[in-house]
C-alpha cells in the first residue's frame, strides 16, 4: 500500500490518513489521498496490469486500501469503451462511449463507494451516511450491506423511485426530505456526531475520488495510453471530473502518458448550472444555483464543495461548460438508444447534445477523438419516459 498521506487540496495541510477524516480542519476543504508514486511504480507497471481481471481493484497499488484489507467488492470496473457506430460519424468525430451503466448498481458511483466504503470499514466505521441525489445512495446501501455496515442516507423526496427503491431494498435507512441534495448534507451534517456516523458525502472524505480516478486509468490504459482530445462529463457533484484529473496526473508522474491533456467539458443541466455560470463569468467559486431543477437528478447539485477544483480543471485544459435542457436530454436519450444500442441515463444523454452543440459552435473540431461519459442507466428514470 503506498498511500502516505491525505493533504488539503486548497491550503496544502497534511493529515493522517490512519484514522477516520473528512474536511481539511484548518480551512474545511477536500482532501485528496497522496500515493508513494514513485514506491507503487516499482510494483505495478502498464504490462502488469493488463494481465490482471477487469476491475478497479486491477489498480491496487495505486489505492489506498491496505495490502492486507479485502476490498468491499461487488465487481465495479472494468467497463466497456464503445466505438460510437452512428452519432460519432454523424457528428463527424471519432466518437467513443465509456459506458459505465454496466457497473454494480447501474452507475458510476460505484467505483467510489468500493473503494470509500472499503476504507470506512478498515477504519472502523460502522455506520455510514450520505446525501443523495439517487445513484449515490444505491451504490452506498449496496456497498454498506456487502461491508455489513449501517446505511443512512438522505434523498430528496422527488428522488427517482428506483432508486429510493433500491436503497431500502438493500437494506440501507432511507429519509426523504423535502428540499435539494444540499439541505439532504445539512441534515446529516446537524445529526451525525449524535448519531455515530460517518460521513461519505461527495468529497467530504477523501476515497470516493480515488474510486473514481479509475475513470481515468480505464480510458488511458483503452485508449492504448493516449488521452483523447476532448473529455464530455455531466458534473454534478464533479467527482468524476476531478478523479480524472488526479488520475492523468498521477499517470503522467508515472511515466505511462505525456503530458497530454484532454480538453474537459462539463455538462449541466440548464434549471441547474452554477459550474457552467461561474465558469462564463469567470469565478473561481461558484455561488448557489438558486430554484435547482431538472430530470436529470444526478445534476441537481446547486452548490458544490469541489466547486473551485472543477473549474481550475476546465480552465486548465483549455475545456468549457455547456448547458443542456431537459427536453432536449430526454429527446437524446430515444436517438442515442436507438443508434448506439444503449439505454443511457439523462446525464449520458446530455453529453450527446453537448456534443452536437459544441460541434456547431466550432469548441470541437472536425475528426477529434472525443470520450462521453454515460454515467448511469436509463433504467433508473423512468418517471421520464412515455410507455406507450
Ligand atoms: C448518473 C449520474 N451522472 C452524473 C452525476 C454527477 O456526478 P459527479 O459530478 O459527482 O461526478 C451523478 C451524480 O449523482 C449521477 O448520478
Ligand atoms: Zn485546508
Amino acid at each position: 500500500m503506498f498511500l502516505t498521506q491525505l493533504q488539503c487540496a486548497a491550503c496544502g495541510k497534511q493529515h493522517d490518513w490512519q484514522r477516520l477524516q473528512n474536511l481539511c480542519i484548518a480551512c474545511g476543504k477536500p482532501l485528496f489521498a497522496i500515493v508513494d508514486l514513485n514506491a507503487a511504480g516499482k510494483e505495478i507497471s502498464r504490462e502488469k496490469m493488463a494481465k490482471r481481471r477487469r476491475s478497479l481493484w486491477r489498480y491496487r497499488e495505486l489505492l489506498p486500501l491496505p495490502k492486507d484489507a479485502e476490498p468491499i467488492s461487488l465487481g465495479e470496473g472494468g467497463t466497456p469503451l464503445l466505438r460510437s457506430k452512428k452519432f460519432g460519424a454523424e457528428s463527424d468525430v471519432d466518437l467513443w462511449i465509456k459506458d459505465e451503466s454496466v457497473n454494480p448498481t447501474q452507475s458510476f458511483k460505484a467505483r467510489g463507494m468500493s473503494v470509500a466504503v472499503s476504507m470506512a470499514k478498515y477504519l472502523g466505521a460502522i455506520k455510514l451516511a450520505a446525501p443523495s441525489a439517487g445513484n449515490a445512495g444505491g451504490a452506498l446501501a449496496a456497498y454498506a450491506a456487502r461491508a455489513g455496515l449501517e446505511a443512512h442516507i438522505f434523498m430528496p423526496r422527488d428522488t427517482p423511485r428506483a432508486n429510493i427503491i433500491e436503497c431500502r431494498e438493500v437494506g440501507a435507512h432511507v429519509t426523504l426530505i423535502d428540499g435539494l441534495i444540499t439541505d439532504c448534507g445539512a441534515e446529516i451534517a446537524k445529526r451525525k456526531e449524535k448519531e455515530g456516523w460517518f460521513d461519505l458525502s461527495t468529497l467530504k472524505e477523501p476515497y470516493r475520488i480515488e474510486g473514481k480516478k479509475t475513470l481515468g486509468y480505464e480510458i488511458a490504459e483503452q485508449l492504448a495510453w493516449k488521452l483523447p482530445d476532448v473529455i464530455l462529463y455531466p458534473t454534478g457533484g464533479g467527482t468524476g471530473l476531478i478523479g480524472m484529473w488526479k488520475a492523468f496526473d498521477e499517470m503522467e508522474t508515472l511515466g505511462w502518458i505525456d503530458d497530454k491533456r484532454p480538453r474537459m467539458i462539463s455538462v449541466q443541466a440548464t434549471g441547474c448550472a452554477p459550474i457552467v455560470r461561474a465558469f462564463e463569468v469567470g469565478e473561481k467559486f461558484a455561488d448557489e444555483f438558486p430554484d435547482a431543477h431538472t430530470v436529470a437528478s444526478g445534476l441537481r447539485v446547486p452548490k458544490a464543495i469541489g466547486d473551485f477544483l472543477m473549474l481550475d480543471i476546465l480552465r486548465k485544459s483549455n475545456g468549457g461548460a455547456i448547458t443542456v435542457d431537459d427536453e432536449e436530454m430526454i429527446r437524446a436519450v430515444r436517438e442515442v438508444g436507438s443508434k448506439e444500442g444503449l439505454f443511457v441515463a439523462p446525464e449520458g444523454a446530455a453529453c450527446f447534445v453537448a456534443l452536437k452543440k459544441a460541434r456547431a459552435s466550432g469548441q470541437i473540431g472536425d475528426g477529434e477523438r472525443v470520450v462521453i461519459f454515460n454515467t448511469g442507466s436509463g433504467i433508473k428514470y423512468l418517471e421520464c419516459f412515455r410507455s406507450e
